[in-house]
């Protein structure tokens, strides 16, 4: 190799490292910056290539040189390439931040108040009323056992009763139902039981909630919705006391031109038991829940000796009412949270 040659292998470096710094510094963002680091990278590279030719330079001093020249270079494109990461990276950080930004304070010049749901607002008149007939409001879990939702309710492994609740089990999902097998509570009659449980008579307690059954959904029938339930427990608690406080209820309820009736009916946790409806100024009634004594197999399941005390229980639908109360013709627009039917009763 001519003399001449191996200085113009380091002028080559030379080059092929501004080259390198100017392509680093002209990469725009962070992809355009890692095409830059995988060409720099490359076999064919204007360095690389002074690289392959390191082998072949016959002066040790100027290969050492050469060398030198090599892994300084390296070593700026290096720490070109980091700074350069970071200085974009750190932008289209901020720049994603800005576009991502939400104005909150937009929100703040023209106020939107919410307003509670219709079953809210109808759960929360009716503990109203009760609250004022002397009850207290307790509620228990929405994921029950077989033995709270059927067992203790008077209704054990293969009473017919049970196939009238369209069950949601959470597990085992076999048909062998025991006592701890788990489930979505069909109804709030359950909490009736932790109730009597967990108080002592005299009991006058409503336990409103949400049950869940497996049914399709359509204009009067939801899988999800909301019953409320009441219990009372007290010495010599007789049906009259049940009729009178059903009646008192619809007056304060519904207002002083409604009146309400028992039907004869029958329920698994009752003994009588009875519907009761409500009929409305125009003389037509609507079916609103049931009732009864409570059984005595269902006070000995709570703890309570029936020859001490009686008591009654009624339960019902909450959506129903709502739905009732403000002519809502599918139920299923209750729960669409679409605004514009929710606006019309904030
Ligand atoms: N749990 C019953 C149901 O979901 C309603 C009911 C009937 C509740 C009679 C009661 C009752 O407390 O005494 O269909």
């Amino acid at each position: 190799m001519s003399a001449s040659a191996q200085p113009s292998l380091r002028d080559e470096v030379g080059k092929a490292r501004e080259m390198a710094l100017g392509a680093i510094a002209g990469a725009a963002d962070s992809m355009g910056l890692r095409k830059v680091a995988a060409e720099l990278a490359h076999k064919q590279s204007a360095l690389n290539a002074v690289r392959a030719q390191l082998g072949k330079i016959a002066d040790a001093s100027e290969k050492k040189l050469v060398g030198q020249a090599l892994s300084e270079a390296s070593g700026a494109i290096e720490q070109a390439l980091a700074a350069r990461e970071a200085e974009l990276s750190a932008r289209e950080f901020a720049d994603q931040v800005a576009r991502e930004r939400m104005d909150l304070t937009e929100h703040l010049s023209a106020p939107q108040w919410g307003a509670a749901h219709i079953v809210t607002q109808a759960t929360e008149r009716l503990e109203d009323v009760f609250i004022g007939l002397g009850f207290q409001v307790a509620e228990g879990p929405e994921v029950e056992t077989d033995f709270y939702n059927f067992e203790a309710l008077n209704m054990p492994a293969s009473h017919p009763a049970r196939s009238e609740f369209d069950t949601m089990f959470i597990e085992p999902f076999s048909d062998d139902h025991e006592a701890n097998t788990v489930l979505l509570r069909t109804h709030t009659s359950p909490v009736q039981i932790r109730v009597m449980q967990s108080w002592k008579p005299p009991i006058y307690a409503i336990m409103p909630g949400r049950v869940f059954r497996r049914d399709t959904p359509d204009a009067t029938h939801m899988p999800v919705f909301h019953q409320i339930e009441g219990l009372v427990i007290d010495k010599g608690i007789t049906f009259a006391h049940l009729a009178g406080i059903i009646e008192a209820f619809t007056k304060a309820f519904f207002g002083n031109d409604f009146t309400s009736r028992l039907r004869p009916s029958f329920f698994p946790f009752t003994e009588p038991s009875a519907e009761f409806d409500i009929r409305r100024a125009n003389g037509s009634w609507i079916e609103l829940g049931g009732c009864g004594m409570v059984h005595p197999n269902v006070l000995r399941a709570g703890g309570i000796d029936p020859e001490e005390y009686t008591g009654f229980a009624f339960g019902f639908g909450i959506d129903r009412m709502a739905k009732e109360r403000h002519a809502v013709e599918d139920i299923r627009e209750m729960y669409t949270n679409d605004l514009r039917f929710l606006r019309q009763f904030s």
